[in-house]
């Protein structure tokens, strides 16, 4: 494992690029209603991303990635590809996530949109989903081993009777999209060396919760990952950093209660 501690000079490129992806999000909040499809909310994404901020959406080519964001709809638990034929509609709940790359640093945050009104059970798994982010995220700090974030989430989870998806994690963030360490967002098994965070550590939190089983399969398109019984997934994300005194979250929006 290889796991960056940040310097300095670029934490500060990891909190300009934070900042970017979480003004992202609540840019695109009020677009975000029925009738609107997924390509157009990409679009103004992608425009958003290019032209006002100067900066690149690190998914558009990664890895081959056709677009700019991901749009996951309800029963698609991440990844999903944004289409202009795909109207979103009453009742839909949506994750939309948000990479982009500034000055060579990513920031990496996704959240959960509803479209109208959403059912009772959307409504409890979404919410659900983002009180096991912010619980996991208040556990963050230097000492701390990593195989904590894991072990909270699954325990609300089971008490809740939802899944937690195993086959996507979080991750180590900087230069790199995807780099060390892996963030479990349930309780596996847990190496000798589970790492102890430390000073300058950035990386990912971004829970896939499921109301039915935590199984999952990817669509024909490569990409898609939806849930294998079709019942809701809901996912929320930040961009972390591991401070001397507990944890910065890099991606927070004006909403949210951190400091
Ligand atoms: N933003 C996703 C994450 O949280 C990764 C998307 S990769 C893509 O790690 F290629 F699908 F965009
Ligand atoms: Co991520
Ligand atoms: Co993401």
């Amino acid at each position: 494992m290889n796991v960056t501690i940040k310097t300095p000079e670029e934490i500060e490129k990891m909190r300009v690029a934070g900042r970017l992806a979480a003004e992202v999000l609540e840019m695109i909040e009020p677009y975000v209603q029925p009738g609107v499809t997924t390509g157009e909310l990409n679009q103004i994404c992608h425009d958003h991303i290019t032209q006002t901020q100067a900066a690149t959406p690190a998914p558009l080519n990664y890895r081959g990635f056709p677009k700019s964001i991901c749009t996951s709809v309800n029963h698609v638990i991440c990844h999903g590809i944004p289409e202009d034929g795909k109207r979103l509609k009453k009742g839909d709940i949506v994750n939309i996530d948000i990479t982009v790359i500034k000055d060579g640093y990513h920031g990496d945050t996704s959240k959960m949109f509803y479209v109208g009104e959403p059912s009772i059970l959307a409504r409890r798994l979404t919410e659900f989903t983002q009180q096991a982010l912010y619980a996991a995220i208040d556990l963050v700090r230097p000492g701390e081993r990593l195989s904590s974030i894991g072990k909270a989430i699954q325990k609300m989870a089971d008490k809740e009777r939802f899944s937690v998806v195993q086959e996507y994690c979080g991750h180590g963030i900087g230069r790199v999209f995807h780099e060390d360490p892996q963030v479990l967002h349930y309780d596996g098994y847990t190496p000798r060396s589970d790492l102890v965070l430390a000073p300058g550590m950035c990386f990912t939190i971004e829970p896939m919760i499921n109301a039915g089983k935590r199984h999952c399969k990817t669509l024909r398109d490569g990409w898609t990952v939806v849930t294998k019984d079709h019942s809701l997934s809901a996912q929320w994300e930040h961009t972390l950093l591991v401070t001397e005194s507990g944890v910065e979250v890099l991606t927070r929006r004006s909403e949210e209660p951190f400091s």
